[in-house]
C-alpha cells in the first residue's frame, strides 16, 4: 500500500513554488510512479484541442500518443470529469490497449484554475484490480493541491 502521506510531503516539496505545467507533471509522474509496486505505466494526458488529449509526461513503456474525448478510460475521465477506476480492463467497452500486460487502470480528471480541465493523470497496474477509493481519493488531493492555481 502507497504511504501517501510521505508521497504527498515529497511532491509540496520538489514543486513548492513551480507553476509550469509541464514541470509539474513531469515531476509528479516520476514521483507517483516510483511510490509504488502497483504502478507499471503512470502519466497524464493534456487537453490540447477541443475534445482531444496527447501524450504528457510519463513514466514506463511508451503510451498512444493521441486520445479523443470519446475513447478509452482516458477519454472518459476528460468528458465526465470524474475519477475512473477500472478493475479489468478487458471488460471497458473502448479501452485502448497500449501495453498487453495491463489489466487494471485508474484515470483522474486534473483541473486548474477556475476548474479548467488541463487533462488527465493515468495510473496503469500489470495486476488485476489494482486501485480503490483511497487512490482516487489520495491522488486526487495531491493533483488539487499541485494544480488548484495553475
Ligand atoms: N489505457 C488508456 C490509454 C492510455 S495507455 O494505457 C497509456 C485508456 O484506455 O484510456
Amino acid at each position: 500500500m502507497n504511504d501517501y502521506d510521505a508521497l504527498r510531503a515529497r511532491i509540496r516539496a520538489l514543486t513548492d513554488g513551480e507553476t509550469d505545467e509541464v514541470a509539474l507533471m513531469a515531476t509528479l509522474a516520476c514521483e507517483i510512479h516510483h511510490s509504488d509496486e502497483r504502478f507499471d505505466w503512470t502519466g497524464f494526458y493534456r487537453v490540447v484541442a477541443p475534445e482531444l488529449l496527447k501524450i504528457g509526461p510519463y513514466q514506463g513503456g511508451h503510451g498512444c500518443l493521441v486520445i479523443p474525448f470519446s475513447r478509452g478510460v482516458c477519454g472518459a475521465a476528460a468528458r465526465t470529469g470524474e475519477v475512473q477506476i477500472v478493475a479489468d480492463v478487458d471488460a471497458f467497452p473502448g479501452h485502448i490497449a497500449c501495453a498487453s500486460s495491463t489489466r487494471s487502470e485508474i484515470v483522474l480528471p486534473v483541473f486548474g484554475k477556475g476548474g479548467r480541465l488541463i487533462g488527465v493523470l493515468d495510473i496503469d497496474s500489470d495486476r488485476p484490480d489494482a486501485f480503490d477509493a483511497e487512490d482516487a481519493t489520495r491522488m486526487a488531493a495531491i493533483l488539487e493541491e499541485v494544480f488548484d492555481g495553475i
